[in-house]
């Protein structure tokens, strides 16, 4: 199939000259939710900015063939933002039908489509209400109810739970996912949350140093990333110079055991609970390096043990410019096994 969106060499920087989009290139599919993902700071709102039309740039962006590159005017894409950000002084019936106003639908039509739109995201019965009686949550809603009533060709969300607490992020993003899917909306989405990421979208995209450092399936990610950037920010394990280790493929055993395997020497510094099961946080100093593993049956550590990680040479996915050194090609085409 071919990309709905291409994003080609964007390059971005303020007045100050600092680069924050370097070269960044960006497909997408037509119906598809795709996750980006990044540390804070690495220029995930300025992408989007510039997506919307709000901020210039270098480079080529493309929706369905045709260049966006001096279509400023309505563009089809459509930008949620962390708040909100409703009308006050509209009710919530009042905010979904303005896009349509904008749009020269006529009221009946308008309001059809909005209290249609309303009942996918549960806020039916709120309609006359104004924003300040809703819950941030509820707000968040009639914004989606909002962006998705004028059908939008592509959808750009920043961030649009983390103003919300934990319980009702979780409801509200199967909420988002399922009403996306079903309207079948092409979706960027935004966040610094790795498992938020992974949950919202078909495939994710590590953002890092300006650029798309990766994109995806988020399980691909977590034990074959591509270079050490991805797997520090991204993925679960160790990260050596010259590859990566997924934890589920390292072994705890105590100091001093005699083994064949390769060793590291690490110390459990801290202990937490997930999902009820024990997890250690695992000093590793020869890499400078803490990471978490889930306890085992086998051994029961207790805070300050030293231990010993061991795994084999064949549990290493290495890095691709390492693969290309190793393989004296480009590496591209080399289809990595992992059992
Ligand atoms: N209008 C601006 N003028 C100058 N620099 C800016 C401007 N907006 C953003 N920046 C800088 O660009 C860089 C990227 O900012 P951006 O807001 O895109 O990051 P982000 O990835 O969305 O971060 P966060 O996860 O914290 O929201 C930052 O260093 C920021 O200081
Ligand atoms: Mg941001």
């Amino acid at each position: 199939m071919e990309n709905y969106i291409e994003l080609k060499n964007i390059t971005k920087h303020y007045n100050d000259q600092r680069i924050i989009l370097d070269d960044l290139s960006l497909s997408m599919k037509k119906g598809e939710i795709l996750s980006v993902v990044g540390p804070s700071g690495c220029g995930k709102t300025t992408l989007l900015r510039c997506m919307a039309g709000l901020e210039g740039h270098e480079g080529i962006m493309r929706m369905n063939g045709t260049d966006l590159s001096g279509r400023t005017d309505s563009r089809g894409i459509v930008l949620m933002f962390q708040d909100s950000l409703l009308f006050p002084h509209m009710t919530v019936l009042e905010n979904v039908t303005y896009g349509l106003k904008m749009k020269k639908i006529v009221k009946r039509e308008r309001i059809q489509s909005a209290r249609e739109m309303l009942a996918k995201v549960d806020m039916s019965d709120h309609e006359k209400k104004f924003p300040y009686e809703l819950s941030g949550g509820q707000q968040q809603r009639v914004a989606l109810a909002r962006a998705l009533v004028t059908k939008p060709d592509l959808l750009l969300l920043d961030e649009p739970f983390s103003n919300l607490d934990q319980s009702l992020r979780y409801e509200l993003r199967q909420y988002v996912r399922d009403v996306l899917v079903e309207e079948e909306v092409t979706a960027l989405f935004i966040t610094h949350d790795k498992e938020e990421a992974s949950f919202m979208g078909d495939r994710l995209a590590v953002m890092g140093k300006g650029r798309i450092q990766q994109v995806g399936h988020p399980e691909v990610l977590s034990i074959q990333p591509c270079n050490p950037f991805v797997a520090r920010f991204f993925s679960e394990g160790l990260v050596l110079e010259e590859g990566f280790i997924p934890t589920q493929k390292l072994t705890l055993i105590p100091s001093g055991s005699p083994s064949k395997d390769i060793q590291m020497e690490g110390e459990v510094v801290n202990e937490s609970l997930e999902y009820g099961k024990k997890i250690y946080h695992i000093r590793v100093p020869h890499l400078a390096q803490t990471i978490t593993i889930p306890s085992s049956e086998e051994h029961n550590f207790t805070k300050g043990t030293s231990i010993t990680l061991k795994y084999t040479e064949n549990n290493i996915h290495y890095f691709d410019e390492v693969r290309k050194i190793k393989k004296g090609g480009d590496g591209e085409n080399e289809i990595v096994a992992y059992s």
